[in-house]
């Protein structure tokens, strides 16, 4: 098979939602500092990289670091038994290579033969303030303890109780309750539940179906799937599924939908800004302002599934704020726990809260819960995290570094020929590969998965959807740690397609 290659000059880049918010005042000294750095990123960063590996690997006289290493190809023990009991996520069985994390150390997790690796996708877009982090150990081994678990049915506890005191504090206007769970997917099961008995307590009972938009993806349970819309994990599925109307991401295809579905919407689910396993696909402009604006002409809800968004991901503790929108559901997960601890929540308002009030008898009960649905560890962890936003100014910091994500990726992968488009919200990427700008690789290539396999050896971790390759750093990333995350993803693109070319007898 053959590669095409094209030559581009141009990023590929059009108006978002998220623009409204991707300047600061501080961006321009910080990048006048680094622009020796932001010239030539990768000489200088490799260069730099290179002399500092060659004085620790004297120093402790260890093995080499993985931007040096070659593979590992014997299996290790831990490999070989994962293989004879496990089956992972999202991975094809037959053709995983095994890499065993034994620990964490800020903004890096270490595997099982002590190398190195910057945590380029935050543990599945989890970690917020790196591994290990004090604080976080702190809490959850005082909240240890005291109580590992106890159900929130019928009982509660005060880690519980003090963060939910917390969200609803920091969460958009108008969002007094919270509901927790123990996953994005179940965060948004539950809106999706509560949505549609709200309207059938208020006696509006053809309102049985949701709106979302095409290429959604709330999560893997039956009725975040539904509400989903990503043809690769979902197609199959469809027989077991509730049907949903669906909608482009566009102002006018939102207006049409409205128009037509409104009447018997219970509610729009969306993700603010970006959708995130979408392939990092940015909203236009004032998409999430008009979309509350129909909800609120048409009755219908908003859940907003920031699930991705949530806890400074696009720059703001909230995708939401940025278009100052207030959903009538916020479903977070993820990062709520700073990536520690499977929690989730569901946060709405005192009208739908009030709607469900009644004796026993009457029936109204949100009949909904998990066994550790609001754990107390996961509780302490959250607490802390949103503790740590405040200690070390989290929020403040995210502008400079986001500014130097940006020019890092314009100057290495704006224009490189086989980038089709780098898409960036705050800190969220998608740098989208292809053989040129409007033609995709053949998908048999795997090319994202390649790349991803091969920036390992310079020691970063990525995770692809896909083609598009996905850069999604803990919020604790460093300005020098974000240009080798850049820079390794270029020069792991670069290889990956020399070796193809090579194969092909052609020369990149
Ligand atoms: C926007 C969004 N919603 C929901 C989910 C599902 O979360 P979980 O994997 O915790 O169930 C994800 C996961 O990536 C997500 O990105």
């Amino acid at each position: 098979m053959s590669v095409v290659i094209s030559r581009r000059e141009e990023p590929l880049r059009s108006a978002t939602e998220c623009d409204e918010s991707d300047t600061s005042t501080g961006t321009h000294l910080r990048l006048a500092a680094m622009s020796v750095l932001l010239r030539e990123p990768c000489v200088a960063f490799f260069g730099a990289l290179d002399r500092r590996i060659h004085r620790d690997k004297k120093a402790a006289n260890m093995t080499a670091n993985p931007s040096v290493s070659s593979t590992v190809t014997t299996l290790s023990d831990w490999a070989a038994r994962d293989l004879r009991c496990l089956w992972h996520p999202f991975t094809q069985q037959a053709e995983w290579q095994p890499l065993v994390i034994v620990a964490g150390d800020g903004n890096h997790l270490i595997d099982e033969h002590g190398q190195r690796y910057l945590d380029g996708v935050s543990s599945l877009w989890a970690n917020l303030h790196g591994h290990r982090h004090p604080r976080l150990n702190q809490a959850i081994a005082k909240q240890l303890d005291q109580l590992a678990h106890s159900t929130l049915l019928g009982l509660s506890h005060p880690a519980s109780i003090e963060l939910g005191e917390r969200l609803v504090a920091l969460a958009p206007p108008g969002l007094s309750r919270v509901f927790y769970s123990d996953s994005g997917s179940t965060s948004v099961e539950v809106a999706l539940k509560m949505a549609f008995q709200f309207h059938q307590h208020g006696g509006d009972t053809k309102r049985q179906r949701f709106l979302a938009l095409h290429n959604a993806y709330h999560g893997d349970t039956l009725g975040s799937v539904s509400v989903g819309g990503i043809d690769l994990f979902h197609r199959l599925f469809a027989p077991l599924l509730f049907h949903t109307e669906r909608v482009d991401p566009s102002l006018p295809a939102l207006e049409a939908a409205f128009a037509i579905h409104g009447s018997t919407l219970a509610a729009f689910v969306v993700e603010p800004l970006v959708q995130g396993a979408a392939g990092m696909l940015l909203q236009p402009p004032g998409f999430l302002r008009r979309a509350r604006e129909l909800c609120d002409q048409h009755g219908v809800l908003l859940i907003a599934d920031e699930v991705a968004t949530g806890f400074g991901r696009t720059g703001t503790m909230f995708a939401c704020e940025q278009v100052g929108v207030a959903p009538d559901f916020l479903c977070v997960a993820k990062g709520l726990s700073g990536g520690y601890l499977p929690l989730a929540a569901t946060l709405t308002t005192e009208p739908i809260y009030q709607r469900f009030l009644g004796r026993r008898s009457d029936l109204k009960t949100f009949f909904h819960g998990h066994t550790f649905t609001g754990n107390p560890l996961g509780c302490a962890a959250a607490i802390a995290s949103l503790q740590v936003f405040e200690e070390e100014q989290v929020l403040a910091s995210l502008p400079s570094k986001i500014a130097t994500l940006r020019a890092a990726l314009a100057t290495e992968l704006g224009s490189h020929r086989h980038v089709r488009e780098v898409r960036q919200c705050g800190l969220m990427v998608g740098i989208e590969l292809g053989q040129n700008r409007s033609h995709s690789f053949p998908s048999e290539l795997a090319i994202g998965a390649r790349v991803c396999e091969q920036v390992r050896r310079h020691g970063v971790i990525l995770r692809p959807l896909g083609d598009v390759v996905v850069l999604l750093p803990p919020l604790s990333i460093t300005h020098e740690e974000l240009l080798q995350l850049v820079c390794a993803t270029r020069r792991a693109l670069d290889e990956v397609l020399a070796s193809l070319l090579s194969r092909d007898g052609q020369t990149p």
